[in-house]
This record gives C-alpha cells, sequence and structure tokens, in this order.
C-alpha cells in the first residue's frame, strides 16, 4: 500500500442555517450542542482520529464562537487549575490540542462547492478530505468512514464521496444521488468496497433516480477539484453546487463512492438534531441510564 499523503481536512461551516431559525440568529449551528459538545468538535476529532493534522475550518459571519471553541481562555485553564479539577482541564485542553486548527472566512453563502474554494491556499497540491461541520458520523463500532475512504484513495490515487443508502425510495428527490452506470463495485485488498461514479443527478424524482445511493457530507477529493468549481455555474438557489463541480470531476479524473458503516446525523434540521441528542444521550455512560429511565416513563404514560 502506498504511503497515506492525506493529511489536511477542510471543514465547511459557514452556512446561514435557515432551518434551525431562529436558533441560528447569532449562534452557529454547528456550535448546537450534542449532549456534553458542540457538534463541530465530534467532526473535528473524526477527522483527527482518521490521521488529520491540519484542519481549516470555513466560519463566515456570526461564527466567531467556532473559533473561540478551540482556543479555551487560559483564565479559563488557570481557574479549573486552581480548583484541583484535574479531569475538565484535560478535557478543555486537550481541545486546543487536537490538531493544528486554522479558519478562513467565506464572505457570501454562495454554497458549498464555493466554501470548499476558500481552502484552495491551504490546500495547495494535496489530496485532502472535506467533513460537513453540520453532519457527525457515528461509526457504531465499524471501521471508521474517513480511514476506508482514505484506504480507497492510498490504492486508486481517486477522489472519492462518502454515499447513504437511501432507505424510502421517496427520498431520493432529498439528494445528490450516485450515477454508477454500467458499472460494478470493486474492493482494496482489505475488502473495502468502491463504486465507480458514472455521473450524479442532484435531487431526482424517485421514478428517475440511477441508485438509491446519496451524496453523504464526507470527500476525499484530488486538488484538481478547484479547478472544476471554477468551472462551475451557479445552480439551484443561485449557490455553487459540489455535486455539479463533482459531475466534471467524475467525467475527467475519475471519482469513486463508498457506503458509509454506521449511523450518519444531519444535525441541521429541528427533528435530525433531537433524535441525535436522544441516541448520544442513550449511549453515553454519564446520561445514558437516567435519559432511559425518563423515556420510558414518558412512553409508558403516553400509552
Ligand atoms: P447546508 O446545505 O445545510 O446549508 O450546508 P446551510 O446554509 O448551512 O443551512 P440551511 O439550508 O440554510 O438550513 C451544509 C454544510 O455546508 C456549509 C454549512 O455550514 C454546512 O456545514 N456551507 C453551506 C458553507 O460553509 N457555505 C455555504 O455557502 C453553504
Amino acid at each position: 500500500m502506498k504511503r497515506c499523503r492525506i493529511k489536511k481536512a477542510i471543514i465547511p461551516a459557514a452556512g446561514l442555517g435557515t432551518r434551525f431559525l431562529p436558533a441560528t440568529i447569532a449562534q452557529p449551528k454547528e456550535m448546537l450542542v450534542v449532549v456534553d459538545k458542540p457538534v463541530i468538535q465530534y467532526v473535528v476529532e473524526e477527522a483527527v482520529a482518521a490521521g488529520i493534522t491540519e484542519i481549516l475550518i470555513i466560519t463566515g459571519r456570526s461564527k466567531r464562537a467556532v473559533e473561540d471553541h478551540f482556543d479555551p481562555p487560559f483564565e479559563l485553564e488557570n481557574l479549573l487549575e486552581a480548583k484541583g479539577k484535574t479531569e475538565l482541564l484535560q478535557e478543555v485542553r486537550q481541545i486546543a490540542n487536537l490538531a493544528k486548527i486554522q479558519f478562513t472566512r467565506q464572505r457570501r453563502q454562495l454554497g458549498l462547492a464555493d466554501a470548499i474554494y476558500q481552502g484552495k491556499s491551504f490546500v495547495g497540491a494535496d489530496s485532502f478530505v472535506v467533513l460537513l461541520g453540520d453532519t457527525i458520523i457515528d461509526s457504531n463500532g465499524c471501521d471508521p468512514c474517513l480511514s476506508e475512504m482514505i484506504e480507497i484513495f492510498n490504492e486508486t490515487d481517486k477522489s472519492v464521496v462518502a454515499t447513504e443508502y437511501v432507505q424510502n425510495p421517496a427520498d431520493v428527490s432529498r439528494y445528490g444521488i450516485i450515477d454508477p452506470g454500467e458499472n460494478k463495485s470493486q474492493k482494496t485488498s482489505a475488502g473495502v468496497k468502491y463504486l465507480d461514479v458514472h455521473d450524479l443527478v442532484e435531487k431526482p424524482a424517485a421514478a428517475r433516480a440511477p441508485s438509491r445511493l446519496a451524496v453523504a457530507s464526507r470527500y476525499l477529493f484530488a486538488p484538481a477539484i478547484f479547478g472544476y468549481i471554477e468551472r462551475t455555474k451557479p445552480g439551484k438557489g443561485g449557490e455553487i453546487q459540489i455535486t455539479d463541480s463533482m459531475r466534471m470531476l467524475a467525467k475527467k479524473e475519475g471519482l469513486y463512492a463508498y457506503e458509509i458503516n454506521g449511523q450518519r446525523y444531519d444535525i441541521g434540521n429541528k427533528i435530525d438534531y433531537i433524535k441525535t441528542n436522544i441516541d448520544f444521550a442513550l449511549k453515553n455512560p454519564e446520561t445514558g441510564q437516567a435519559i432511559r429511565s425518563h423515556l420510558e416513563s414518558i412512553l409508558n404514560q403516553a400509552g
């Protein structure tokens, strides 16, 4: 196997979060808390666990809290030290030391492709991963999604997009959908499955969907993607859609689809955010028992 060259990640977190208003007027959705830490920290930890050492977070207006979170004030550290709160002190310090984290602003919210484009000089000639800052992937004990995507890249040298199987066929119209054409899935030497992407279709009607594999918030791109973003015209809602840039990438350079194991949590909408908190609270050793009893008692009353 070739040496892994993926060390950099871009985390777009500049979106306006209109689906979650009014919570997102002054507070970034990426800073919404799941049990005891903000969503963006889960995302950074996922990147670090896959061997990423340099991270660029794309922020915008009203997103200062994201920067502050990864730069905890030393007054807080001094206070925790003086009070002998060693465990909390370690947790706070560990946040600042997770990786080399930088920030840049997307001045106008022109879409995900434009947000990724803000990382062009950070990335230089390196291939890199993109993790959406409002989505947590819980591998649920399976091999982590990013590590498997990196493994595919290490063996093939091609860009890779994470996908998720859409359970309800009617839901395909909400996503970017992979068109595999006649291609059959292949495997890496360690058995990780991937599929050559023939094309992609943005939000197809259920009857016209070429597959049920939806693009799912994690990407591994060769730097060539920036050239295709430059050529991408604004699409739906005036936004520069990464799906359109990926269509060109797939045709000209090749692109593989990888189906994630585990569970994807998009916290950008209210219902999924609440479900995420319930799932994580049930799994957390500190909160699990109390929340389970609470839910059982509510359900018993309702029944
Ligand atoms: P969404 O598609 O959820 O868009 O972005 P949004 O604007 O944040 O939210 P809504 O639809 O108004 O509720 C997916 C990810 O891409 C980032 C977001 O921060 C989120 O992490 N994004 C999106 C940007 O960084 N810039 C953009 O211009 C758009």
